[in-house]
């Protein structure tokens, strides 16, 4: 185990609010991370910030016909205070605007250069004569070689997900001045991203990192070892680490050409978490260098699927370039939520804005933190629906754990006076951990210590939706020990057996109380007060009961006056649902058909344009149809592709007759490995378009369209 933990959250582009996708993507999963981590004992520091340089803001300035700096003065505020609200319990969240950090980015690109790690190259880069600048990448349009969107960017084309560089673009145009830029020789600094290939191949793929086992590979998320082995397998190319801009860290000015050029943003961003450490250290003073150059400090950045090459590749570069750095143990990306069946889209407003939930939603913040776990996109996509959201609200927050509460909590009052019952402890019992299993106390408490054990076992693999499960299963099987034992039935024949069922129970609630705090930290310590415990300190809270628990102490004891009993959580009503889900899309019409509650299979993963590619699909007309013997699916086709004709078996037969769909245009995928089917050999597929009842539509081109032609 490392001394002590640094970890970090992907600094937000202060650009904008938080929504619901960046909360599931990373700072949740860190906010649960640290807090169990500070309940475990351990030394932590936790540390985000905005990140308030790069286009992104200076794009947002311009849409807004406003400054960079009142840009990310406003959302800085938004994104810090949003954090608060929903509980992401930062030791420090910084900026990157801060002095200290212009200071700690220009520092280490000076060692940077000191050491070797750059190339200086004149290259010709963009300018625009009009505006007088050179272009950022962002700031050039122009047609996607690939795909011919008329609207790429010089750095993406967001219609086909190609990366693209400036020079790409087909007749490039300016943002700025929608003149046609032109080229100028610039110099710039390159990391020798070329000569960092070798060792960070190694280390991505077996933790060895100069001689040294650093972390097991093993404990990496498959797809984050996916994501940096094929940007290795293309081969690393220098990359610029600075720009012509006007807006982000000055390039020292000292340097010679130094000048109008600043850092690139993937350079000081990172860094800003140094630079956030540093500032933490000052305000609590402690040493700043031990998180970051001490070998026993375990480094963590939690971060969304995106951000995954810079945090694994581009800034353990840049920190082993520098030399006096560690590198990660561990970059725990998660993939990416949808919402209601779609991405989530700021420029749509298709999203969940966290600060209008907070405002919304006052009190239940635990709700929505609860649902994002369950929801958690840790290995693939995943999805949130406001229904969705309701029921693990009422049926397993509401139904399951303050139900529990509740009811041990009042049947205490009830019977003893809110005063907690010394116990025989020999008397036996009904467990609930399982049907007609008889329990005892000791072997009770020494469950849920190995639940507890589980429960942060998950954690600490970042199994956060699993770990969740294990501690809704502690309450519902304090449920089942109510119902299996019936205290109200039997509180006046065997009134010593109740005492110990209730006792239990409230060891129960007790552990929940801490269990529950990563999670749902506010619920937890309203869970403290109903029990009269205290708050929790987070500092070994967990520890401390692991260590009762495992001598066979109860938590709660016999004589302590328990505090009232109030709702946890409440019901969240449809109305409430209805208006919220009315809200989507800023009443566009693309909410008319999410307005019907429709329910949209979940996207699935990106592909690049060349998966698309590599589909050879045709229009093509069927020509014969007849069904297959012993079949009620499938329709025996004859499909004309010009060149051929093709004999394709389709699962269609339940809702096309034969007669039907003789004439019927279609696409065909056409290159799919043949199959033989019930003796027949089907070659190729017919696509079809299906709704959410399951009804199939053909997909077709326009009347009279050619056969055999293809598909872009
Ligand atoms: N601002 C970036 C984003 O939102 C993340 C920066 S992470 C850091 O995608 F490491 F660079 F700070
Ligand atoms: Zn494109």
């Amino acid at each position: 185990m490392k001394k002590r933990y640094l970890v970090t959250a992907a600094l937000p582009y202060a650009n904008g609010p938080l929504h619901i996708g960046h909360l599931a993507g990373a700072y949740l999963p860190a906010d649960i991370y640290v807090r169990y981590l500070r309940l475990m004992g351990r030394e932590v520091v936790f540390v985000c910030g905005s990140d308030e340089h790069g286009a992104a803001i200076t794009v947002k300035a311009r849409k807004e016909g406003t400054t960079p700096q009142a840009v990310v003065d406003q959302y800085h505020t938004v994104l810090k205070d949003t954090f608060e609200k929903i509980g992401i319990d930062f030791d420090i969240y910084h900026r990157t605007s801060a002095p200290i950090h212009h200071e700690t980015s220009q520092d280490f690109f000076r060692k940077l250069l000191q050491k070797g790690a750059f190339l200086e190259e004149t290259t010709e880069q963009y300018f625009d004569e009009v505006a007088g600048q050179f272009l950022a990448d962002r700031y050039i349009v122009g047609t996607c070689p690939v795909c011919a969107n008329p609207e790429a960017y010089g750095d993406q084309c967001e219609k086909c997900g190609s990366a693209l560089s400036p020079t790409d673009l087909i007749d490039p145009k300016s943002m700025l001045s929608g003149s046609v830029p032109v080229k100028r020789p610039t110099k710039h600094w390159f990391l020798r991203l070329d000569q960092h290939e070798a060792w960070l191949r190694e280390w991505i793929n077996t933790g060895v990192a100069d001689g040294k086992q650093l972390h097991n590979p093993a404990d990496w998320k498959n797809h984050v070892l996916g994501q940096c082995n094929s940007w290795l397998d293309q081969g690393l190319q220098p990359r610029a680490m600075t720009r012509d801009l006007d807006w982000g860290v000055d390039v020292p000015q000292e340097i010679p050409g130094a000048e109008g050029k600043k850092l690139y943003v993937w350079l000081d961003a990172p860094i800003g978490y140094i630079s956030a450490t540093r500032q933490w250290a000052l305000d609590n003073g402690k040493d700043w260098e031990t998180y970051w150059k001490n070998d026993d400090t375990a480094l963590v950045h939690f971060i969304g699927k995106d951000n995954i090459v810079f945090h694994c590749l581009i800034f353990p570069a840049i920190l082993k370039a520098h030399g006096d750095y560690i590198l990660p143990v561990n970059v725990p990306a998660n993939q990416f939520l949808n919402l209601e069946g779609r991405k989530l889209s700021t420029s749509k407003n298709w999203a969940v804005w966290v600060h209008e939930y907070c405002a919304e939603f006052k009190g239940q913040e635990d709700a929505l933190r609860y649902n994002m776990v369950k929801k958690m996109p840790e290995q693939a996509d995943s999805e949130f629906t406001w229904k969705g959201f309701q029921e693990t609200n009422n049926n397993e927050l509401v139904n399951n754990l303050a139900n529990f509460v509740n009811r041990v909590l009042v049947l205490s009052h009830k019977y003893y006076a809110g005063i907690v019952p010394a116990i025989n402890p020999d008397l036996d019992f009904k467990s609930g951990w399982e049907t007609d299993k008889t329990g005892s106390y000791d072997q009770e408490l020494s469950l849920l210590y190995g639940k507890l054990r589980e429960m942060g076992t998950e954690i600490e693999r970042f199994n956060f939706r699993e770990a969740l499960r294990i501690v809704m299963e502690i309450s519902g099987a304090g449920n089942a020990l109510l119902q299996f034992n019936e205290p109200w039935k039997t509180v006046k024949d065997t009134p010593e057996t109740v005492k110990v069922v209730l006792n239990l129970a409230l060891q129960y609630v007790a552990v929940l109380s801490v269990a529950i705090r990563p999670f749902l930290p506010f619920s937890a310590n309203r869970l403290r007060k109903m029990l009269n415990l205290g708050l929790l300190r987070d500092k070994g809270d967990l520890l401390a009961i692991l260590n009762e628990l495992v001598e066979g102490n109860p938590i709660v004891l016999p004589n302590h006056a328990l505090g009232q009993s109030e709702h946890l959580f409440s019901r969240i009503p449809d109305e409430v649902i209805e208006a919220q889900i009315a809200k989507l899309g800023g009443g566009a019409p693309a909410t008319a058909s999410a307005a019907e509650k429709t329910t949209y299979e979940p996207m699935k993963d990106t592909i690049q344009y060349d998966d698309f590619a590599k589909m050879d699909i045709r229009t093509g007309k069927i020509l014969t149809a007849e069904k297959m013997e012993k079949s009620k699916k499938l329709l025996k086709l004859s499909v004309d592709l010009g060149f051929e004709t093709r004999t394709i078996l389709s699962g269609i037969a339940e809702h096309f007759s034969p007669e039907e769909v003789v004439g019927q245009q279609v696409l065909v995928l056409a290159n799919l490995a043949p199959r033989p089917m019930m003796g027949v050999e089907s070659q190729g597929m017919i696509l079809m378009a299906e709704n959410e009842e399951g009804k199939l539509s053909f997909v077709s081109p326009a009347t009279g369209w050619p056969n055999g032609f293809g598909v872009k």
